[in-house]
């Protein structure tokens, strides 16, 4: 009779934690907030809830949290094992059921402007694109730039993602910043009609050449710090699109002085409002695919972690809907000093 009891009360226990394997909330956590995701941009910072449902409290079980990934039943782009891991989910289950549920859901990360263009609205409330490619997809029509796209191209990136990405980062010579984060999206969910409103909305904003500027780490001398920027238009030779009527301008952290650079066109330091700061600028008449320009900037003092070296790179051609110029930002240089 004790032997019985016994069973029955934890048979029940036993089998549920081998069909459901016990995540560790931590590892859940960690993922969800790193580089290697971007679904909080749908469904909120700590799974509140945004343009996608709430996760945290549900308590939804680790086959319904994997079917919903893997086959999802409405619009959400669905994600292979290379991209989130059986055990990743095990992880995200058991991070957001040991959180509070949502009171009631966090706001959209974009929200839809006021007379948005039919294309916009699609691609911000309909599908969900802009929620991580931003409210003008500029990473989206900057790729589109450099390779020349048509709708072909576009819908393969969409409904193919994670098999053709790795091949299109190989194509511009990039990268990848961590793994293949953008989910593949099914044709039966996201008509192509639907999706041909997006790129058609993107082509009339505008394609863009893809200029990248990177900064070195500062490398001490006898009379400052070098910081090194190599500017490249990573656009494919033929195909992508010529920048013409650049300006480079790199910040200069307050009160260091510059005390030397290196490259054609010099302008100066000058006020910027947009970057709110002194910067060195250069002008650069062209830069078309494949072409790059390397410039370098010594300062009095080298930058700290609040204020380093940063910068972005402007151009009025070829002209874009959304300004009069059209930008491209130079992330901050790395701190630590580089390596011979
Ligand atoms: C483009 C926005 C978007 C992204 C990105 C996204 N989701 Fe979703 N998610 C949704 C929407 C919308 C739903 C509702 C069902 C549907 O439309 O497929 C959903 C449903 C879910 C559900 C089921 C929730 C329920 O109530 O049953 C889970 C679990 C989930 N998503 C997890 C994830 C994970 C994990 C990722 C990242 C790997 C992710 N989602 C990325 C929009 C998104
Ligand atoms: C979860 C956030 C997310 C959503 C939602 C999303 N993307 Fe992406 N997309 C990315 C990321 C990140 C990349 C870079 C490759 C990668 O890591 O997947 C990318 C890559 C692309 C590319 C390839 C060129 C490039 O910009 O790198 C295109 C084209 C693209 N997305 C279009 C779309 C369209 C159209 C939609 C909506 C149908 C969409 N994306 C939805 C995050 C997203």
């Amino acid at each position: 009779m004790r032997i019985l009891l016994f069973a029955l009360l934890f048979l029940p226990l036993a089998l549920g934690s081998a069909a459901a394997q016990t995540g560790n909330a931590q590892a859940g956590k960690t993922l969800w907030e790193g580089p290697a995701t971007q679904c909080r941009n749908c469904h909120g910072q700590n799974g509140e809830g945004a343009f996608g449902p709430d996760l945290a409290g549900r308590g939804l079980t680790v086959a319904q949290f994997t079917r919903a990934v893997r086959q999802p039943w409405g619009i959400m782009p669905g994600y292979i094992e290379s991209q989130i891991s059986d055990g990743d989910i095990a992880d995200l289950v058991a991070y957001f059921n040991g959180l509070k549920p949502a009171d009631r859901p966090g706001p959209w990360r974009f929200e839809v402007p006021q007379g948005a263009p039919r294309g916009q609205e699609v691609a911000l409330a309909t599908i969900g694109c802009a929620q991580c490619h931003g409210p003008i997809l500029n990473g989206p029509r900057a790729n589109a730039g450099a390779v020349g796209a048509d709708f072909r191209w576009f819908s393969t990136m969409v409904y193919d993602h994670a098999k053709v990405m790795p091949a299109h980062w190989k194509t511009l010579g990039e990268q990848p910043a961590v793994r293949v984060r953008m989910g593949t999206y099914s044709r039966t969910r996201l008509p192509e009609a639907v999706l041909m409103e997006v790129f058609n909305w993107a082509k009339d904003i505008g394609f863009r050449p893809d200029i990248q500027g990177r900064l070195s780490a500062g490398v001490p001398g006898a009379d400052g710090v070098t910081y090194t920027l190599n500017v490249e238009n990573i656009g494919l030779q033929g195909r992508g699109l010529t920048a013409e009527d650049l300006t480079i301008n790199l910040v200069v952290p307050a009160g260091a002085n510059v005390v030397r650079t290196t490259g054609a066109n010099y302008q100066g330091v000058r006020q910027d409002a947009d970057l709110k700061a002194n910067v060195a600028v250069w002008q650069v008449n062209r830069l078309g695919p494949k072409e790059h320009q390397t410039y370098t900037l010594t300062l009095s003092r080298a930058g700290t972690q609040s204020d380093n070296v940063r910068g972005a790179i402007r151009w009025t051609k070829p002209a874009v809907k959304t300004g009069p110029v059209d930008q491209a930002n130079i992330a901050p240089a790395p701190l630590a000093p580089a390596t011979q």
